[in-house]
């Protein structure tokens, strides 16, 4: 059984702002050599130090560019100018205010289909307030009912997990299909015999992750079309993957694709949107009815009659202010091109992979368990772990994060929303977590894990993104050293 430790807070040293760490030349070098892309992204040295040097300035290393990235400089600056420079009114409208405001956030809308390579005769875009918001749509309006099926993985954001309440509600079939440790990748062979299942004949829809907010894993998105072939319509949740890697609408065709911006580029907040196939829109159909929805409704005929494509999907007025800051993001994505950012942090994925797990303690057990791929091969720049002590007793991760403050680095720790890729992680069976389902508050129920069963509830994540450099690397690997030889046991 594995010993969690319950407090390491406090004994960490703080990091000073603005020191080079030593040996970080050396280090470079051998990093250079091993991931040799990364030298061709040298651009995102020079941005780091025009739109990001807020964060060398404060000394801090940024990791948790998978719960949001950071905004750059020029990003807001251009939003300011445009609002100061404008009189934008609310775009329900005819006057020149809503004109000028409705013109902008149309060409945003287009700037997204372009952004994604997406024809606007196969695709539309629905603003909406986030990734969640957006598959809240689409769970809200699909016709699920006794015949249809809902399958999903098990490595998924409790969003796509939410989905399957509205599809119980309708009695429809859920199935999850698992993803196997230590790769925590998807079984293929249990999901082909999922999508080739017969039985049911009603609608049925198939979601999963393009890249995991947990593992990091890269699903096949093969998946896709070899779901359509047999029938299902196909949700991919592109929230993980978008920020790092380029999602080519013209080559993939899933039905339903939801997103949030302030993943791809920080800035702004609120806005997420929901790229759904127009033939697919044709299916759902909304609970109900509200401003902006309609193309006409009565109180006294009591009947409605929704607007067609987007505008029957965005619910009252729409962000309309920040809808010009999503083209500003998307143009800053482009300049640098995601092909760039892209290289740059799977070169820095595969150099803490290596090196983390290569961390031993004294008597040569391992520092960090690391979960999901061990290679850059079809993963993302995020990383779970968790840090065992050398008798294998396993640090707890909420005071891993209170440490890494100390450091000021920003990680993440938890189990990420994503519960089904950290049940399968942390050896957490069907029964394990039914009984731990007696515990109503998450302090006590992740207690319930830990205590009876010995396992551990969460992890710490890192997640590297369009601003991270060799120096915020090699600082995390310089705080996961400390673990070296230390105890998790309290003293
Ligand atoms: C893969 C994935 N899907 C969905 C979401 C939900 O995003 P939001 O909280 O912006 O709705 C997240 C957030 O972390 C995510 O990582």
């Amino acid at each position: 059984m594995q010993r969690v430790e319950t407090n390491i807070a406090g004994i960490l040293p703080s990091d000073r702002a603005g020191t080079i760490p030593d040996g970080i030349e050396e280090a470079h070098t051998g990093f250079l050599s091993a991931f040799p892309a990364y030298k061709a992204t040298s651009v995102l040295d020079d941005l780091r130090k025009r739109e990001f040097s807020r964060l060398d300035e404060t000394g801090h290393v940024y990791l948790d560019y998978t719960g949001g990235s950071l905004y750059s400089s020029s990003q807001l600056t251009k939003h300011v100018d445009m609002l100061e420079h404008g009189i934008y009114g609310n775009p329900h409208s005819n006057n020149p205010s809503s004109l000028a405001i409705t013109k902008l956030d149309e060409h945003a809308r287009n700037t997204v289909l372009r952004f994604f390579n997406a024809s606007p005769e196969e695709y539309v875009v629905i603003f909406t307030q986030n990734a969640s918001g957006a598959m809240k749509l689409v769970g809200e309006s699909y016709p699920f009912d006794k015949d249809s099926r809902y399958l999903l993985t098990f490595d998924n954001h409790n969003a796509a997990n939410g989905i399957r309440e509205f599809a119980r509600a309708r009695g429809a079939a859920i199935t999850y299909v698992p993803v196997e440790a230590p790769e925590l990748r998807v079984r293929s062979d249990e999901l082909q015999r999922q999508l080739e299942k017969t039985g049911a004949n009603g609608h049925k829809l198939f979601t999963f992750p393009a890249q995991s907010n947990f593992s990091g894993v890269q699903h096949s998105l093969e998946w896709i079309s070899k779901a359509q072939s047999l029938g299902w319509d196909v949700l991919v949740d592109a929230a993980a993957f978008v920020p790092t890697n380029r999602l080519d609408l013209g080559t993939w065709h899933p039905d339903f694709v939801p997103l949030s911006f302030y993943k791809m580029f920080g800035y702004p907040t609120g806005v997420g949107c929901l790229i759904a196939k127009r033939s697919a829109l044709k299916k759902l159909h909304r609970p109900w009815f509200s401003g902006g929805t309609i193309k006409v409704a009565s109180v006294q005929g009591d009947r409605y009659f929704l607007a067609e494509g987007e505008t029957g999907f965005e619910d009252g007025t729409i962000n309309y202010l920040s809808l010009p800051a999503v083209e500003i993001g998307l143009q800053f994505l482009t300049s640098i091109g995601m092909d760039t950012i892209h290289d740059r942090v799977v070169s820095l994925a595969g150099w803490l992979l290596e090196v983390l797990g290569g961390l031993r303690h004294s008597n040569g057990s391992p520092v960090a368990e690391i979960y999901g791929p061990r290679t850059t091969d079809m993963r993302g720049g995020t990383i779970a772990m968790n840090f065992h002590d050398p008798k294998g007793g396993v640090f707890n991760f909420h005071n891993i994060e209170e440490s890494a403050g100390k450091f000021n680095i920003s990680l993440r720790t938890g189990c990420f929303c994503n519960p089904g890729a950290g049940e399968i992680a942390f050896g957490l069976t069907r029964s394990d977590m039914s009984e731990c389902f007696e515990h109503e508050e998450r302090a006590s129920f992740e207690q319930c894990i830990i205590a009876a069963k010995g396992k551990t509830a969460g992890a710490v994540r890192v997640s590297l993104g369009v601003a991270s450099n060799f120096s915020d690397a090699f600082r995390f690997i310089g705080f996961c050293k400390t673990f070296i030889d230390r105890s998790a046991s309290p003293s």
